[in-house]
Order: C-alpha cells, then structure tokens, then sequence
C-alpha cells in the first residue's frame, strides 16, 4: 500500500476513482507555492521545539533540491498521488527518507491547499495590477494625442453631441483604475494565513501561526480554523473584480470592432493585430478584439461555477472545493492575455482624426449649441428646445445640415438669431464650450490627462 493514507485501508483504490479523483492535472500550478508554504512551516516546527533543528534542515534541503527539479521540469507527477501536496511529499520522502514524513507534523492538506491558493493568487494579482497598467498607459497616450480630435459622441447609439476622441478613450482610463484599486484592495483579504488550522480544528502542537504568516508575508493568521480551511471568499472576490474587468474590455473591444468597421471608418488597427480570411480575400478582420469580447463568456461562467460550487458547503473542506482551483487558473490566464494583447494593440492603432471630423460635420449633434445659444438669450431652454426641434426637421426636409441653413432660415424661428450663430456650431466651438468639470472641452481633456498620469506610478 503506497499510499501516503494508505494505512487504512485493505484494497488499493479503483484505478477510476484515482483518475477520477486526482488534481494533480491541474494543482501542479501550485508546485513552488507548495514548497514556499512547506518551508515556512518546517521553519517554524523547528522554532516550536516540534522537531529537532537537524531535521528541519534535512526537510528543507531536500524540499530545495525538490524544488530545482521542479523548475527544471525534472519530475514526474502521479495521478496515484491524487495531488501536488501528496506527490511533493513523496518525492521528500523518496529524496531523504522518512524523516521527510516530519513535514507533515501540525497541518493538513486542507490548510496547506489553501495557504498555496493564498500565495498564488496575490503573487497573480500584483503581475495583474501591472499589465492594467500597462492598459492604461496605452489609453493616456493615445488619449495624448487625439484631444483635439473630435469625433460624434453617441447615446443609443445616435449621434449625440460631439466629443473629444482623447476623453473617449480616458473613460475607459477610469474604468480600469477602479479595476486596479479593487484588485489591490483584495490584497488585504488575500493576506490572511490559513496555515496552521490544520484539517479544521487546529492542531495539539505548540506551533506559531504568527510565525508562519509572517514568513508567508500574510497580514494575520485567520482568527477561526473552520473558517481558515473553508473560507473561499478571495477567489470569488477575485473572479468577480475579474467579471468586471473583462466587461470593461468587452466594452471598449466591441467599440474598437464597430470603429474599424467600413461603416464607421473611425480607426484602423495594425496588421499585426488583424487576420484574413480563407476565402475573401479583401477582408481584415478585427479577431482580437472578437476574441476578447467573446473571453467575457468562460469568466462570467468562472465566477457563477465558484459560486454555485460554494452554496450550500458546509463547513468544513469538502472535495467538493477542489473544483476552485481551474476557474482561477483559468481566469488568471485569460485576463493575463488580453491584457496583454490590449496595451500594444491600442499602441499601433492608426486613428482616422479626418474621417472622425467629417461624420461629426454630416450630422445635427450641434442642435443642443443652438438651443443653449437661444437660453442664454434669454428663452427658457424647454421653449428653445421645441425651436430647435422645429429647426432640425426642417433642415433634414431641406437636405440640409445645421451649419448650411441661411440667416434668413434661423430668423424665420426666431428673432433672437444673430451671425455669430455660426461660430458656436462649428464642431471645434461645441466641444471646446464645454467647459464644467470632468467635461469633453479641451482645456477639461488637458487637465483630465494630468490627473490620469498622477494614478500611474
Ligand atoms: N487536492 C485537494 C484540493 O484541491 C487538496 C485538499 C485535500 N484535502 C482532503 N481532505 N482530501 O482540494
């Protein structure tokens, strides 16, 4: 009987439930964060007089040397030792001898999977905040150049009032600052040390906990062990800052697809970003956005499979909770990729600033400037707002757009009507008189830069 919780048991396991059972396929992700858990334990049983000094350091060489073949890609994992905490073991054991068995003094598997989840996931968070950033830099530089391109600004997906194409492209700035601030706001959470809670109860054994989590760099041990083993809270926070995160760069693809579109014409991405396709040959299709769009699918379903798995747990682990660990993985992946793909993809994009001014000139998106030119003359703005309805169907009649009607035309709405009319329409006059704060205007766009790189390190 080879198992390490073989003694037991009278019959070896049914080789289905061994495949059927084992996450080694999978919790290898977790190999150096097992072996980092594993040394600051030993370390500690040490301390604690649990074990004698020369055998904690018998355990932490051959965890070492484990280690070196681990990064080597030296070993071979056994699904008959279900999992990476398992087949780490062994291979101490198979490394040192029995004394190897040591390790596993004052803990279980339940607070060890649990401590490498912990270590895993802000190791993944930190590499995260910095590929958003990344994101957001790419948004600053863009947004740097193109303040004074203007492009319409849509609601309903009409033509709405023009914008600044800078200030666009900084709403998405913001959305991912605050996905930034709540992926490192979830450090916190993320730092509680599980370790030492032992299967669910703790342990007989004088050990530290403060000492372990200290050497982990966890804030605090987990003041109850029930919890500590069972408490998955800070993958489901994850998932869900990462369900976020993933709509915003579902949003900001769909727009990058319709703008590269004929129809919109507003961008065009870079080659190097765009595929072919096998039988049409003019075509350059935006697949990477398309595929970062369509990613918003397996995360959402990552976070409802978490959710759904923990409903109705009862304390403490349950096999039910190894199911957590291939939505993070997943998720951890995804997010690294698109992030990835999106910073230098919106580096090289090629912005069509002539053809953005042109749709912004062959549309009625100036009609509230006129309304707000009769107000301030005086007519109260729901009464200037039924002149200019009036207007705009009469120009749309004329085959006309609001800068080409006469001054003949504007009188026959209104007296109020005067030539300096045409300069608050042109487009250039409409962005720039939009002066409050967090505004479209340019001086409001300049400004709004400044502040963004202030949230940049
Ligand atoms: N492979 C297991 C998991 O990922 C490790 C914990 C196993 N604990 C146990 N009591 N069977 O959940």
């Amino acid at each position: 009987m080879s198992k390490l919780w073989g003694g037991r048991f009278t019959k070896p396991t049914n080789k289905l439930v061994e495949e059927y059972t084992s996450s080694i396929g999978f919790d290898q992700k977790l190999a150096l964060q097992d072996i980092q858990g594993s040394l600051a334990h030993v370390a500690m049983l040490g301390k604690c007089d649990i074990i004698t000094q020369e055998e904690v350091e018998e355990i932490q060489s051959g965890l070492k040397t484990v280690e070196k073949k681990i990064q080597a890609g030296d070993v071979n994992y056994s699904v008959a030792d279900e999992d990476i905490h398992m087949n780490i073991e062994k291979m101490l054991i198979d490394e040192i001898g029995p004394v190897g068995g040591k390790l596993h003094t004052g803990r279980s598997r339940n607070d060890q999977v649990a401590t490498d989840m912990h270590l895993y996931l802000r190791e993944k968070t930190y590499v995260l905040v910095e590929l958003v950033e990344s994101v957001q830099k790419a948004l600053v530089n863009q947004a740097e150049s193109h303040v004074e391109t203007i492009l319409p600004g849509y609601t309903h997906l009409q033509r709405a009032q023009p914008v600044s194409f800078g200030h666009h492209l900084l709403a998405y700035f913001w959305m991912f600052e605050r996905d930034k601030e709540r992926l490192q706001d979830s450090v916190k959470r993320i730092n509680w040390s599980p370790l030492g809670a032992a299967a669910l109860a703790g342990t007989p054994y004088p050990i530290d906990r403060q000492m372990t989590a200290d050497a982990l760099g966890f804030d605090k041990p987990y003041p109850n062990s029930l919890d500590a083993v069972s408490d998955r809270d800070f993958i489901l926070e994850f998932l869900s800052i990462s369900s976020i995160m993933i709509t915003h760069i579902s949003r900001l693809s769909e727009e990058l697809i319709l703008w590269s579109s004929q129809e919109f014409d507003f961008i065009e991405l870079d080659d190097a970003f765009c595929t072919g396709s096998s039988i049409m040959p003019q075509k350059k299709n935006p697949d990477v956005p398309e595929l970062l769009r369509g990613k918003t699918g397996r995360i959402y379903g990552n976070l409802m499979g978490l959710l759904t798995l923990l409903k109705g747990l009862p304390l403490a682990y349950n096999k039910d909770m190894q199911e957590d660990k291939e939505g993070m993985f997943d998720t951890v992946d995804t997010l690294e990729g698109a992030l990835s793909l999106l910073a230098p993809m919106l580096d090289s994009m090629d912005v069509k600033a002539d053809h953005m001014k042109q749709a912004v000139k062959e549309d009625y998106s100036n009609a509230t400037d006129i309304a707000d030119y009769l107000a301030v003359k005086g007519l109260p703005f729901r009464q200037a707002h039924e002149v200019i309805g009036k207007i705009v169907l009469y120009a749309i009649d004329q085959n006309k757009y609001l800068l080409d009607l006469t001054m003949d035309e504007y009188k026959q709405f209104s007296e109020l009507f005067e030539e300096d009319i045409y300069d608050k329409l042109a487009p250039e006059q409409v962005v720039a008189a939009r002066v409050s704060e967090g505004a479209t205007g340019f001086q409001q766009v300049y400004n709004q830069i400044d502040l963004a790189k202030e949230h940049l390190s």
